[in-house]
């Protein structure tokens, strides 16, 4: 396993690659990996003769108050969780090299990417598609694998893939939980241990509307106002949005069907975590 700096270097390597014929598969992720990470990982090593996992902390999706500058990192743990996945290459550019000064294009993923997380997070999915476009067309992988932990950007990297014919299969990969049902997510690491207990309420007033969607209930406001209820009575909650959409247009239903998601995003304390579950067929 090798830690690749520089676009130069990765490119040389992936035309070796090419040349023996290897299938890539690519893992994007901001670093501070954990076992949610690790299933992307696991995945792209049982289906690509490589991965490459790309560690990098991208600041144009950050907006100018999010947490850029405290995002958790330990490069040193990432490489030995690679490495112990069976991971070929970790890329792990400075900003600088991503960036030039003069970066004058953008990639943007139009309604979709204004929707849910996009009215609090304006700049965030333009940065996110403009990062994994560049990835894409660095790596050049054969896969990719996206967790729908992040849903929305699951739909919106669809989205650019079909709409800009990126030469890419997406993979999308389950959400995975602690045991106690929080998605893991690397920004679990800033919630004190009070906030953790009430941070376990997404995932129960999910798990409650999903009890409630297989007895037969169908109306979306009332999920949404039972959903609502079990998060506001913890302490430290202060919800964002509570949404069951469409998975393709992400627009609000009325009525649950399939092919519906319902999608939580929660400050707990100053932390802002999201949760969902999907019904894709
Ligand atoms: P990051 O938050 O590091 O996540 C990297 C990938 O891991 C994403 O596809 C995310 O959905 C997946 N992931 C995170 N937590 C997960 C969990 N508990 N279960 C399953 N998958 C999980 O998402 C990003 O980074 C960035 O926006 C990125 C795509 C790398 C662009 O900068």
């Amino acid at each position: 396993m090798k830690i690749v700096k520089t676009v130069s270097e990765i490119r040389e390597i992936i035309k070796e690659w090419r040349k023996a014929g290897y299938s890539i598969g690519l893992v994007p992720t901001m670093g501070y990996l954990h076992a949610g990470h690790g299933s992307l990982i696991k995945q792209s090593v049982k289906n690509n003769d490589k991965t490459v996992v790309s560690v990098f902390v991208n600041p144009t999706q950050f907006g100018p108050n999010e947490d850029l500058e405290k995002y958790p990192r330990d490069i040193k743990r990432d490489s030995e969780l690679v490495q112990s996945l069976g991971g070929d290459i970790i890329f792990n550019p400075e900003p600088e090299e991503m960036y030039k000064k003069n970066n004058a294009t953008t990639v943007k993923v139009e309604v979709l990417s204004q929707k849910l997380c996009g009215v609090t997070r304006p700049i965030h999915f333009a940065g996110v598609c403009q990062v994994v476009s560049k990835l894409f067309n660095i790596v050049t992988p054969d896969n990719a694998y996206f967790g729908l932990k992040d849903f929305q950007q699951y739909v919106i990297i669809n989205k650019m893939v079909e709409d800009l014919n990126f030469p890419v299969k997406i993979n999308p990969c389950a959400i995975v939980r602690e045991e106690s049902g929080l998605a893991l997510s690397s920004r679990n690491v800033y919630l004190t241990d009070e906030e953790r207990k009430s941070a376990l309420s997404l995932n129960q007033s999910l798990r409650y509307a999903k009890s409630l969607i297989s007895s037969g209930e169908k109306r979306a406001s009332f999920i949404i106002d039972e959903i609502t209820k079990i998060i506001n009575n913890v302490p430290y909650s202060k919800i964002d949005y509570v949404k069951i959409v469409d998975i393709d247009t992400l627009d609000d239903i009325d009525t649950v069907e399939n092919r519906y998601a319902v999608l939580l995003a929660v400050y707990i304390g100053k932390t802002r975590l999201i949760d969902n579950f999907a019904e894709l067929s």
